[in-house]
């Protein structure tokens, strides 16, 4: 039987559901039953009634899908799938920037460790961020943590007064403002999308067309008519752009946007997550009630 049959038959005999992020591995994406961004794939979580997800993704994801589903087994088929974002904001470095500035909500991305969320009054994704932020009361200081080029954009985006926790994530914030005038100019005529988390797309947002989450430039891949379009994010996201959307040319900002921590996992993985029930992401209680609320707002928005 082939791997990907294998892991079709184990899914189905432990009951398990497979999520896979937009920038994982081809082959991992399509042996997964949904693939997505960060909000999407965590509303799966909550949605699906097997008692098994298997996370093809990032440890902060699969530890917010664990956060909201306590009763499920939720399994990271790679423990080596971290985040250098998340990895750049303690809790105990969160608790002194709040004791700072007291009386400021905090705005923490999904990209944080469980710990952090706990500390966190809202979280939420690249796609509501936004939404999430006019939400908060309009009296109120905001801490937002930990992507410095989403707060930034948020803050140009609302105008609120927003503190920013000086993060990055290793790869977008090598996409620079010289890489989009260099793409302007070598791609004429085609769209440019770029996601918050790029350093280019704050610094340079007139070479902009789009800044969107990774499931917004899959669903602008599905409806454009453009012959080529500019992508400024990992490269994984060109596996579903290209498979939606055959006749359009999906030309990445750099062909080093790669996440290595998103590549990880690989069929083998996956296959041996579920025959080993491994391995099994679990977050303390105390922590994961503090965290729940926070997360509930960002799911609900
Ligand atoms: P999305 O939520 O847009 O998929 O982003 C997640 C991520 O880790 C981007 O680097
Ligand atoms: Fe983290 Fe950046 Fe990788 Fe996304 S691309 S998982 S933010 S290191």
């Amino acid at each position: 039987m082939s791997l990907e049959g294998e892991i079709r038959t184990l899914r189905d005999e432990r009951g398990a559901v497979i999520l896979a992020h937009n920038y994982q591995r081809p082959e991992v994406q399509d042996v997964a039953d949904f693939v997505g961004d960060s909000l999407y794939l965590s509303r799966k979580a909550v949605e699906s009634d097997r008692p098994i997800l298997v996370f093809a993704g990032v440890r902060f994801m699969a530890e917010t899908a664990k956060i909201l589903n306590p009763s499920k087994t939720v399994l990271l088929p790679d423990p080596r799938a971290g985040c250098g974002l998340a990895d750049s904001i303690t809790a105990e470095q969160l608790r002194t920037w709040k004791s700072e500035h007291p009386g400021a909500v905090v705005v923490a991305y999904i990209n944080t460790s469980a710990e952090v969320k706990a500390e966190a009054d809202y979280c939420c994704t690249s796609s509501n961020a936004e939404a999430i932020v006019r939400k908060v009361p309009a009296d109120k200081e905001i801490l937002f943590l930990p992507d410095v080029f989403l707060g930034e954009y948020v803050r140009k985006r609302t105008g609120r007064k927003i503190h920013l926790w000086m993060g990055d994530c290793p790869v977008h914030a090598k996409l620079r403002p010289e890489d989009l005038e260099h793409a302007r100019a070598a791609h004429p005529g085609a769209p440019i999308l770029a996601h918050p988390e790029c350093g280019c797309s704050t610094q340079a947002m007139e070479h902009v067309d789009k800044v969107l989450s990774t499931d917004g430039m899959v669903r602008f891949a599905e409806e454009t008519r453009a012959p080529e379009v500019v992508v400024a994010t990992e490269v994984g996201i060109l596996h579903r752009m290209r498979l939606l959307n055959p006749t359009t040319k999906f030309t990445p900002l750099s062909e080093g946007a790669i996440c290595p921590f998103m590549k990880e996992i690989d069929l083998v993985d996956v296959r041996d997550s579920l025959a080993q029930t491994r391995y099994v992401i679990d977050v303390p209680l105390e922590t994961a009630a503090k965290a729940r609320l926070a997360l509930e707002r960002m799911i609900a928005a």
